[in-house]
């Protein structure tokens, strides 16, 4: 295939404007699936993103389109997914692209990731294809998201595409389009190959799989390859194609993007955002990888069987391979045993994340409440990153505490903005902008800190707009604040996975509500349990949890104690997900519920 008849672009939209739908009719038109290897959002293979409706990783599929001309041409489609937590993914996937189709709802208008998906493909120079999608829809508002795209992202208005992926109108123009609009790749087939990797996974039975954008030379069967950032070097076993099923190659060329199998077991040695280069060609400079990209919010994980550790220790290095934002390191917790503290990019990447290891590694597990990275100064002149409350410096040892803000763009019709600015405020936010982007539609701009964000301020945002507000959030800066550890005491023991970190001015309401909540969540125990919430020994807050009204053991004392063990056991059931601490059985809800907010 000549460089000028390949085409390598990605769909990006903000999260159920359509774009696994488009992808869906994009494979039918070329032809890829028949009805027999047809089903609903392809590109979606994980069960995970199929249960969910959402796409979690990017996806790559080589197509093979005759245009209006009778030429015939590569796509390279590149699937990305559109929460907010997954924005690096798109990123990376954008790199292998020289173009962008932009779908937006017809109803719903530009989003909060529009916005931010669209500023990517800028930055990165991409062309963009508009498309509003769903206009079959009776309450599609086409005329008003044309408006706001010429406004906001400052398209054409004469360049604005229309379709449906239910209808499957307007499918064969987005793809002449990309024909017409789409930049050939650049690049020198006769030059030293360089080849970025821009994901990868690991397979039980080929190894690591790198995906690969070819951005100049070529790379056959056989090869032996040399991988700069890491000064590996192996032999190509195979290398292809998804079409969207695996289709092996000899070849892949200046241009192309395609998967590279070397045998290589070990997933440290094969790097997103590193470059592969002949072992004869060694000193071919790399290619710019990626930012590395922060975890922003940190959660313990623990098994709930300490048998479970290395298993769960395997489990997150495989996942990190193909989530290469996912960070953990070995933590212990008295009460918890050993487990990891894992850093994520957000909540429901988090809760991606754990899903997996529970459905994929079939672990149980324990989440302890979030945190992210405060900075303490300490009297000594050295800073400490502390993720961990448990590890929060004794208070006379220091001299300044800092905490993340970032800086929320909220979209949101406008009738919400009441509610929007009050939890803004509740969330010591600082207001930054309010513009309106339509006569109905505002961009609020807020500057939090993280840790207000992190729990549970999308699902409020959500529910106070009925689903209508969306987000966008970048991380700032550190700036003082006023911070205290708040320690949880059952039955005057602090229980060190249960502590949290946070500001003065709520110490009071928080603590209230941390004791009361947990007296919900804690199932009542043999003995009268004490719940306190205290800040160094001044304790703030006090539940008591009364006793069971009867013991099941009552009847056997003075019996055989394996009756007694017996009847304790079957107690016991149904409570799998609980950790005993000292006597007080405590159930994995109650950690999330930590930090939550009062509804
Ligand atoms: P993520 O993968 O989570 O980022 O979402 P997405 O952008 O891929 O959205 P998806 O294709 O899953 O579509 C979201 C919902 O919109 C689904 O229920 C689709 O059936 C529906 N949908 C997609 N395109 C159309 C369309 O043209 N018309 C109508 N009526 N519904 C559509």
């Amino acid at each position: 295939m000549f460089l000028n008849s390949i085409r390598n672009f990605s769909i990006i939209a903000h999260i159920d404007h359509g774009k696994s739908s488009l992808a869906d009719c994009f494979l039918e038109l070329t032809q890829a699936l028949d009805d027999r290897t047809k089903r609903d959002r392809f590109l979606d293979s994980m069960d995970l993103e199929r249960e969910r409706g959402i796409t979690i990783k990017a996806q790559t599929v080589r197509l093979n389109f005759q245009s209006a001309d009778g030429k015939n041409y590569q796509f390279n489609l590149i699937d990305t997914p559109g929460h907010v937590d997954f924005s690096y993914e798109v990123s990376r996937s954008l790199s292998a692209c020289e173009g962008v189709v932009l779908v937006v709802d017809a109803c719903q208008g530009i989003e909060a990731q529009t916005m931010a998906n669209s500023m990517l493909a800028l930055e990165n120079n991409l062309e963009i294809i508009p498309v509003i999608n769903k206009i079959d829809l009776p309450s599609q508002k086409t005329e008003e998201v044309k408006q706001q795209l010429k406004n906001w992202i400052g398209v054409k208005e004469e360049e604005i595409l229309l379709a449906s992926a239910k209808e499957k109108i307007g499918i064969r123009e987005i793809l002449e389009a990309v024909v017409k609009k789409i930049p050939v790749p650049s690049g020198d087939r006769d030059q030293a190959l360089q080849a970025l990797i821009f994901d990868s996974w690991f397979d039980s039975y080929q190894g690591v799989i790198a995906l690969c954008r070819i951005k100049q030379g070529c790379i056959q069967k056989g090869d032996s390859i040399y991988l700069k950032g890491t000064g590996r070097e192996c032999e190509v076993l195979k290398l292809g194609v998804f079409t969207p099923f695996i289709s092996e190659l000899n070849e892949l060329k200046t241009g192309e993007v395609g998967f590279v199998i070397t045998g290589i077991k070990d997933i440290a040695d094969i790097r997103v955002g590193d470059t592969i280069t002949h072992k004869a060609t060694k000193d071919t400079p790399p290619l710019e990888g990626f930012k590395k990209v922060k975890p922003m919010v940190y959660f313990g994980i623990f098994p709930v069987s300490s048998d479970d550790f290395e298993q769960l220790k395997s489990a997150l290095e495989k996942l990190r391979l193909n989530d290469s934002s996912l960070t953990f390191e070995m933590e212990s917790s008295k009460v918890l045993g050993f487990g990891f503290r894992c850093g994520f990019l957000g909540l429901l990447h988090q809760e991606i994340v754990q899903e997996r290891l529970e459905r994929e590694f079939k672990l149980d597990l324990i989440t302890t409440a979030p945190s992210v990275i405060y900075k303490i100064y300490l009297h000594k002149g050295e800073v400490l990153d502390v993720e961990n409350p448990s590890l929060f410096p004794d208070p006379t040892q220091i001299a300044r505490r800092e905490e993340p803000f970032v800086m929320a763009q909220i979209h949101a019709p406008s009738e919400y903005l009441g509610g929007l600015l009050k939890l803004c405020e509740d969330k010591r936010g600082e207001q930054q902008g309010l513009e309106y982007i339509a006569s109905n539609k505002i961009i609020l701009k807020y500057k939090i800190p993280l840790n207000e964000m992190i729990l549970d301020f999308y699902d409020q945002l959500k529910s106070l707009s009925r689903g209508y507000a969306s987000m966008d959030y970048e991380l700032i800066d550190y700036e003082e604040a006023d911070l205290v550890k708040m320690d949880i005491l059952l039955n005057g023991k602090a229980i060190d996975a249960l502590s949290v970190i946070v500001h003065r001015s709520q110490v009071q309401q928080k603590g209230r509500h941390l004791v009361k909540r947990l007296k919900e969540l804690i199932p009542r125990q043999q003995f009268q349990v004490a719940i306190q919430a205290a800040i160094g020994s001044k304790i703030i807050a006090r539940e008591t949890l009364g006793a069971y009204r009867k013991d099941v053991t009552a009847k056997l004392y003075g019996g055989d104690v394996t009756r007694k063990q017996k009847l304790l056991k079957k107690q016991k059931a149904g409570k799998k997900r609980m950790k005993s601490i000292g006597q007080i059985e405590v159930p994995q809800k109650a950690f999330m519920a930590l930090m939550k907010s009062e509804k």
